[in-house]
């Protein structure tokens, strides 16, 4: 039997990407209440990453070892994957060994190679174009912050990015408004747009785009930013930096949101330049408690593809 994945929300089932956001909130209050659980015990993780990380390696350890199971650090300049030896050879061996893959890739292609030829369930943590469990971990806060995630207004205000991407296709799959505010040339694209506007129509969701981050923020309930410069994009960072210029999250484009919008981003955070120090001092900067449930929504992603949760 072919395992089940989890490659990106935009080709997910709706209602997988609910069940989860439900899930990762649920194992969460379990957790605060009964501490750590066995349900994977035995059970190991490989996690293969080819750009830097704090929180994903970590939480998908640490969600291993608080499930009662394990993982295994894989050293990409030492598997040199797709040199040493094909993506075919490396993900089929691994499937003997370990029950899932987690893996952090530039291009989606590889992570979808990969789940082509595992026969355990591969999880992508970050590529160029989606960060699925980011999304999963913001859903469940917002659940928790606001009882619902349908009606809620996301203004992401930076580059239609990996993360802007994982975030219009939660807001698509749940009935959410999310608004991008982006210079020209770093929209979305499109082919994913008409995906994200199709969940739209069955979800009661919307989704627009403004160069103004002024207009974005105007019935926000959640203003999301990210770094200007992602992994892998260095070079342009020069070039960059001057067309994002306007489009910083500062005290004053907070001032122009309702008294009530959050603001959160999925670290890690460049201070006074995406963000202001002011805001990310202010007690409306969530983010933390968006980074706390990344944990628990890669224990439901972990549970769900390696137990059937
Ligand atoms: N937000 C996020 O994925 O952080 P890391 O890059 O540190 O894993
Ligand atoms: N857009 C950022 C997200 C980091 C978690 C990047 O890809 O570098």
């Amino acid at each position: 039997m072919k395992p089940c994945h989890l490659l990106n929300l935009i080709d997910e089932p709706t209602e997988r990407v609910e069940a989860l956001v439900r899930a990762a909130a649920d194992i969460k209050a379990e957790f605060r209440a009964h501490g750590p659980s066995n349900e994977l015990k035995g059970r190991t993780a490989a996690l293969f990453f080819e750009k830097p990380s704090l929180r994903t390696r970590v939480t998908f350890e640490v969600a291993m070892t608080q499930t009662g199971g394990s993982s295994v650090i894989l050293d990409p300049s030492s598997i040199s994957l797709g040199k040493r030896e094909s993506v075919h050879d490396a993900a089929k061996s691994l499937s003997r060994w370990v029950d899932c893959i987690v893996a952090r890739t530039f291009s989606q292609s590889l992570v979808e190679e990969l789940a082509h030829y595992a026969s355990v369930p591969v999880i992508n943590a970050l590529t160029d174009e989606e960060h699925p469990c980011q999304a999963l971990a913001f859903g469940e806060m917002l659940l928790e912050k606001r009882g619902s995630l349908r009606g809620a207004t996301v203004a992401f205000i930076g580059d239609g990015n990996n993360v802007a991407n994982s975030l219009a296709a939660l807001a698509g799959h749940c009935g959410m408004h999310f608004v991008l505010a982006c210079p020209e040339g770093f929209e979305q694209p499109a082919a994913f747009l008409s995906k994200v506007n199709a969940l739209c129509k069955i979800s009661g969701g919307s989704y627009r785009q403004v160069r103004d981050p002024f207009e974005a923020v105007k019935n926000a309930d959640v203003i999301y930013t990210d770094v200007w410069i992602s992994m892998g994009e260095e070079a342009q960072a020069a070039e960059k930096k001057k067309k994002f210029n306007g489009y910083q999250v500062n005290s004053a484009l907070l001032a122009a949101a309702p008294g009530s919008c959050l603001v959160t981003h999925c670290l890690p955070a460049h201070v006074d330049e995406e963000i202001t120090a002011e805001v990310m001092a202010s007690p409306r900067y969530v983010c933390f408690d968006e980074a706390e449930n990344r944990l628990h929504a890669q224990k439901a992603v972990l549970l769900s593809l390696i137990n059937g949760r």
